[in-house]
């Protein structure tokens, strides 16, 4: 029978309070693991997550920081670590950052760093510092890191981004060719488009559904289960043979050219 029990296990979500972040949260501990919820700006949502987390019967606590900060980073670890007293075994990447839309020539040396400062190097320190204890304490763990469509084909302004991303898909397989070794599995989830909060009340939604959702083979924007639940398959035992892989989802755009009209 298939499992994808995560009991016993601890969870970390990076940038748990956003829209994907809190469907993977929710959806990990109704697996059965106990949880690290990471936040930057976010932590009332996140003890609002939290409350709902305790509510299924699970350990969790909230660690608030800047992942661009590998201080940060080793901080938020400790603290989730000593909260539980055991190694986080589970953690998701999900924190990201795509606000400084900006053609290359006109962008800052500021906003090419951050958004590369959160996205690469923020989930490079997240992982260092959970691999790190999963091997010293001989346990087995799995990563998933969070990334997207646009580490895969170009997007226009979106150049700092793009570059982001697929580093993201550089790292994961750097990191499953190091880490197999040490039995820590890690993969990447490349997400399409997918309505979160950010959303609500922007009047360029319209516009961008209009623009995206044709592209869409399954004709809908994605939802944050979609991807949770991908990431709860791959951390789960039916994971148990899949490491440096990258998985797209997003309804099919990336598959091709869609030929056809409602
Ligand atoms: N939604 C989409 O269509 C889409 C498409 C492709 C890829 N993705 C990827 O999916 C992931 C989740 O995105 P989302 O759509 O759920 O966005 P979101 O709702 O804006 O969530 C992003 C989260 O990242 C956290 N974060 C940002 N900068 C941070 C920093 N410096 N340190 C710590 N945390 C930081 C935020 O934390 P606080 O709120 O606590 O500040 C926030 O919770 C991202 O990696 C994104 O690139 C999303």
């Amino acid at each position: 029978m298939i499992s994808m029990d995560l009991t016993g296990k601890v969870a970390m979500v990076t940038g748990a309070g956003g829209g994907i972040g809190s469907a993977l949260s929710l959806d990990l501990a109704g697996l059965g693991a106990d949880m690290v919820l990471t936040c930057q700006s976010s932590r009332k949502k996140c003890e609002e997550l939290a409350k709902q987390i305790e509510a299924m019967g699970r350990k969790v606590c909230v660690v608030q920081g800047d992942i661009s900060h590998p201080e940060d980073c080793a901080r938020m670890v400790e603290e989730g670590t000593a909260y539980h007293g055991k190694p986080i075994q589970i953690l998701v990447n999900n924190a990201g950052f795509f606000y400084d839309v900006v053609p290359l020539i006109e962008m800052s040396d500021a906003q090419v760093s951050k958004t590369i400062d959160i996205n690469l190097k923020g989930t490079m320190y997240m992982s260092r510092e959970v691999c790190r204890r999963i091997v010293d304490a001989g346990l087995p763990g799995r990563v998933v890191n969070i990334s997207s469509g646009a580490g895969h084909s170009g997007r226009v302004n979106f150049s700092n981004y793009c570059a982001s991303k697929a580093g993201v898909l550089g790292l994961t397989r750097a990191m499953a060719l190091e880490l197999a070794p040490k039995h820590i599995n890690v993969n990447s989830v490349s997400v399409g488009y997918v309505e979160v909060g950010r959303w609500e009340g922007d009047e360029g939604k319209d516009a961008v559904r209009a623009n995206i959702i044709p592209r869409i083979l399954l004709r809908r924007p994605g939802e944050p289960r979609d991807i949770s639940r991908m990431v709860c398959f791959l951390v789960s035992e039916c994971g148990d043979w899949i490491t440096g892989s990258d998985f797209k989802i997003d309804g099919g755009e990336s598959c091709g050219r869609v030929p056809f009209q409602d």
